[in-house]
């Protein structure tokens, strides 16, 4: 069985482009589309209902263009939703804080680990519970960080003023000599030149991107879901005009963002 349809990635903005490209990296036959909702981002700041009705629609947008599986980019909604959208949509579902916390555990040699996320990622406790599910032994240490969705947002991921932010709100976590640091939100993987410099190398960064690429691999493998024939161009969906997604979003895709459409949902 082959399946021929693209897979669905949705975020809050900018950010889950991340996991895009790393899903175009470890399936490069498969043909993507991208809804970044950007008329109502951060997701982070709001509460898990509102956030839980953001992601319904965001499904139901992708699922309504026939995608064969769900990858929901956003960790404040894989944080909160993805229990709504298994349960009421019939393709897969793919969050980012299992796959992230399952990096984490493999890196977390001192059995110490920082979680940053969200407002709405940190207070869900997820990435606890994902990660005591693997190795309760491990210390979970957790920080909210709110300003880096804008700062990333914005184009600012490496302006100084990212690195105050840092500064403000991570030097408890700093001191906790944590060994692996789990980026837990989409935007934060844009910021990994600044958290970097102010951990030092012993701290592990956990991009969850690439371990969420691989579950998606391997899951539609295991369900001979993955495509044979060349697929066709990815496509990119905003709420909002794409001018700021595809200045921002380019620099990090790698290439230009063409032909961004914007669409209403809900
Ligand atoms: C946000 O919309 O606040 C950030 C996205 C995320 O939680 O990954």
């Amino acid at each position: 069985m082959v399946s021929e349809r693209a897979i669905g990635v949705f975020d809050s903005g900018v950010g889950g482009l991340t996991v895009l490209k790393e899903l175009s990296r470890q399936l490069p036959a498969e043909e993507l589309i991208y809804l970044g909702d950007t008329a109502r981002v951060p997701y982070g700041t709001k509460s898990a209902t509102t956030v839980a009705r953001y992601a319904q629609e965001a499904a139901q947008f992708l699922t309504a263009l026939g995608v064969k599986a769900l990858v929901v980019a956003c960790n404040t909604a894989s944080a909160v939703a993805l229990p709504v959208l298994e349960e009421r949509f019939r393709v897969p579902v793919f969050g980012v804080i299992k796959p992230g916390a399952a990096r984490a555990v493999q890196l977390a040699r001192g059995l110490r680990v920082g979680v940053i996320g969200t407002e709405g990622t940190i207070k869900s406790s997820a990435y606890t519970r994902a990660i005591h599910d693997l190795d309760p032994r491990i210390q979970v240490r957790t920080a909210a960080c709110p300003l880096f969705v804008p700062l990333a947002e914005e184009g600012w991921s490496e302006h100084p003023i990212a690195g105050q932010v840092a500064r403000e709100y991570l030097g408890d976590l700093a001191a906790e000599q944590i060994d692996a640091l789990v980026l837990g939100c989409t935007h934060y993987p844009l910021l990994k030149k600044i958290l970097g410099d102010f951990f030092g190398s012993s701290v592990a960064l956990v991009d969850s991107a690439e371990e969420t690429a691989a579950t998606v691999a391997r899951a539609l493998a295991e369900a001979g879901l993955l495509r044979r024939s060349p697929p066709g161009p990815h496509r990119f969906f905003v709420t909002d005009v794409p001018e700021r997604f595809e200045r921002v979003g380019g620099t990090f895709w790698g290439e230009p963002l063409v032909g961004v459409k914007q669409v209403e949902i809900g």
